[in-house]
């Protein structure tokens, strides 16, 4: 199950898009989780996708409740043998969750498009907005989440002798350390699929051929140099049309604000995609619309950027339902039917989301239907908005129009 090298045909397109059927585990999780998740779910249903099947399982702390394990024995036998997973998020155990779904399964490359969709509305305030559309490619097995559980007191390393009592002496007895590790392998195959995608925006007319290669040079000088050669090696001689370049974090950070519609396929270390992902999400109007997917593996998992949010989980609209934005979920969903093979359904819900979110641009007609993030602060102040339901609802409405 598990690849060590990153290609786009295996790894962004299922080896088993022939099957008659597809199995698509659902695991909602924590928090708005479930609600999403279940939205969502019910959208796909009504689509009626030849061949698609979705079972849903429990994972996170409700499992925790349930079974006595975040991640129940029987949870993962129904993800081993599925095609996809369509998951949530998970709250304290995310870890135990995503340790399985990342590193158990193998998922090492994480895609979060970002995209603006007209109506939304944005912090941003500059008409640059309306061209952004570019895609992280975030590694998401090494860095420092390769050691995440081996944290530890500074002693620990003079016992190694990898540092000195006088260093001790500079930083306090209570210091701890905390391990960075990336490996030239898991530097390969994230440069592929990253150029990989790279070269498929290009194909089809989304992107310019440009990959950018973001991480810490200055300060992680051996690591994140060998991030950067290594990646610029791959590109310049498996995939020589792409023009590649390379930015320090820190500066790429604010470049993601100062020229917004510039960016392409950004290729980026663990956190630091973390991160950034999460402030670009935010250029385009928010977690709200920031779907992703983490493939490597032949189960790849799809799932909003944001967590189980639980103060959204606490909010309702003027109907007192719940309000969280189904459409982060929707999005991951739509790169797991792109990976299924579903490819023209895919097209054409990502089409029904923009003609529903379109809606924004007049709110006094379609508050209802649209996302809180969607409408302008006043009828938020209002509760004058729609729930999930009815975003997800209005969302296959616009699908059944495009039929
Ligand atoms: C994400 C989340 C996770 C991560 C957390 C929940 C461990 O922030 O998927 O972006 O840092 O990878
Ligand atoms: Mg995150």
């Amino acid at each position: 199950m598990f690849k060590m090298t990153g290609n786009l045909k295996s790894v962004l397109s299922s080896p088993n898009i022939q099957k008659r059927e597809k199995n698509i585990i659902a695991l909602g999780g924590d928090g708005i989780g479930p609600l999403v998740v279940n939205a969502t779910c019910n959208l796909l249903e009504k689509l009626n996708l030849k061949g698609l099947r979705i079972q849903k399982m429990p994972c996170g702390e409700s499992a925790i409740q349930t079974h006595g394990n975040a991640f129940p024995d029987n949870t993962r036998d129904a993800v081993d043998k599925a095609d996809a997973i369509l998951f949530g998020a998970t709250e304290e155990s995310a870890i135990q969750v995503l340790a399985y779904l990342r590193w158990g399964l193998g998922n090492f490359a994480n895609i979060r498009p970002i995209k603006y969709f007209k109506g939304m509305d944005t912090a941003l305030k500059t008409d640059l907005v309306e061209n952004v559309n570019y895609a992280f490619v975030r590694e998401t097995t090494q860095g420092m989440y390769a050691a995440a559980g081996k944290e530890g007191k500074l002693r620990k390393l003079i016992r190694k002798g990898l540092i000195y009592e006088t260093d001790i002496q500079r930083w306090t007895k209570k210091a701890t350390y905390a391990l960075r590790i990336v490996s030239p392998q898991a530097t390969d195959r994230i440069g592929r699929v990253a150029c990989d995608l790279c070269e498929k925006r290009k194909n089809e007319g989304i992107g310019k051929g440009l990959l950018e290669i973001v991480c810490k040079p200055n300060v992680l000088r051996l690591q994140d140099n060998m991030f950067i050669n290594r990646i610029k090696k791959i590109a310049k001689e498996d995939y020589p049309i792409l023009k590649v370049e390379t930015y320090i974090v820190d500066d790429f950070a604010r470049r993601l604000i100062r020229y917004p519609d510039y960016h392409d396929t950004i290729v980026i270390p663990n956190m630091m995609g973390d991160i950034l992902s999460d402030e670009a999400a935010e250029i385009v109007g928010g977690l709200g619309v920031a779907g992703s997917g983490v493939y490597g593996s032949e189960i790849p998992y799809f799932e909003p950027t944001h967590g189980s949010a639980p103060a959204v989980l606490d909010r309702t609209n003027y109907a007192g339902e719940p309000v969280a934005n189904p459409i982060a979920t929707i999005i991951s969903a739509i790169l797991m039917l792109e990976y299924l093979g579903y490819v023209s359904e895919a097209k054409k819900l990502m089409k029904a989301i923009e003609n529903t979110l379109i809606g924004g641009l007049y709110p006094k007609s379609n508050w209802k239907f649209l996302p809180r993030d969607a409408v302008p602060t006043q009828y938020r102040k209002e509760g004058k908005f729609g729930s999930t339901e009815d975003v997800s609802n209005k969302i296959y409405e616009e699908y059944r129009k495009l039929s």
